[in-house]
């Protein structure tokens, strides 16, 4: 595995290896690798020859007051493990190369951004999709990989790659890898490593409270006593801030009052101590939606 950190090592590197036609798949990341990244490492293999992951704190995506500086930087040992998942490019750019002096232009994409974490962490949707779409220039990629625990993330993503016309990867390349889960339930996320053991052990009351709304609403209870009894379990269990709760259209992320025959998914996020948890699961598994529950 090749580490590069500049631009212009990062093309030579591609070339190298796209020669002779070989195709390629990236992995975005932020870093501090767990389970849920070597998912989806191994998922792009099978979608690739050869696997680019990159490692990059956006700050851009992070707004005043959240948790930039404390988010977890381990190079070296994110490199052990994305060498034993026989990854061929990491892409690891600093600050400085990502953003050159004078930078000035961003990407917005209206309306998916607008709601539940576009709501509550204004301006970062902006953030991912413009880094998003550099690091689609900068790899161009076949295909690219992203978890479907951060589903509006994908959404936003997806919107802006039909908007542009992205070529490398267009928007139906654009693959959701299904949310990778501690024994208890609790989405894989590196912001788990914040929780200090009392919390850790409530937080895995948010999977399952959702479950149990997910099998109330299917069981033909109002979304809405539904929403109100996740919440409730959410607060006995000392999360102390709950964002959002809401039966969301898969696709466009509308808020339902009721389940109709179209995907639909339950987003949360709510904070239990310093941390600010998120986790989606489906309601109607249709053929092309996950199995993630
Ligand atoms: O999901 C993440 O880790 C980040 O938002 C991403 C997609 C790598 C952009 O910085």
């Amino acid at each position: 595995m090749e580490t590069v950190t500049t631009l212009k090592s990062l093309r030579r590197s591609v070339d190298e290896l796209r020669h002779g036609g070989t195709n390629l798949a990236l992995v975005p990341t932020m870093g501090a690798l767990h389970e849920g990244h070597l998912t989806l490492v191994r998922e792009a293999k099978k979608h690739a020859d050869k696997v680019a992951v990159s490692i990059f704190v956006n700050p851009t995506q992070f707004g005043p007051g959240e948790d930039l500086d404390a988010y977890p930087r381990q190079l070296a040992q994110d490199q052990d493990k994305l060498l034993s998942e026989g990854t061929d490019i990491l892409w690891a750019p600093d600050v400085a190369v990502m953003y050159p002096r004078g930078f000035a232009s961003h990407i917005s994409v209206s309306g998916i951004s607008a709601g539940l974490c576009g709501a509550e962490r204004p301006g970062h949707f902006d953030g991912v999709a413009t880094v998003v779409c550099k690091l689609f220039n900068q790899v161009m990629p076949d295909v690219a990989l992203f978890g479907e625990k951060d589903w509006q993330q994908l959404a936003v993503i997806r919107q802006m790659a039909r908007d542009l016309d992205l070529v490398r990867p267009c928007a139906e390349a654009i693959i959701g890898v299904p949310t990778v889960r501690e024994a208890d339930g609790l989405a894989m996320s590196s912001r788990n490593a914040y929780l200090s053991q009392e919390d850790r052990a409530s937080a895995a009351t948010l999977p399952a409270a959702m479950r149990e709304a997910i099998a109330a609403i299917k069981g033909g209870a109002r979304v809405s006593d539904a929403l109100a009894q996740l919440e409730a379990a959410l607060r006995d269990a000392r999360f102390h801030t709950i964002d959002y709760a809401t039966l969301s259209d898969a696709a466009t992320l509308k808020p339902l009052e009721k389940l109709g025959d179209r995907p639909a998914r339950l987003l949360v996020a709510a904070r239990i101590g310093s941390t600010r948890l998120i986790d989606n699961m489906a309601l109607c598994l249709m053929r092309s939606e996950s199995k993630d529950q």
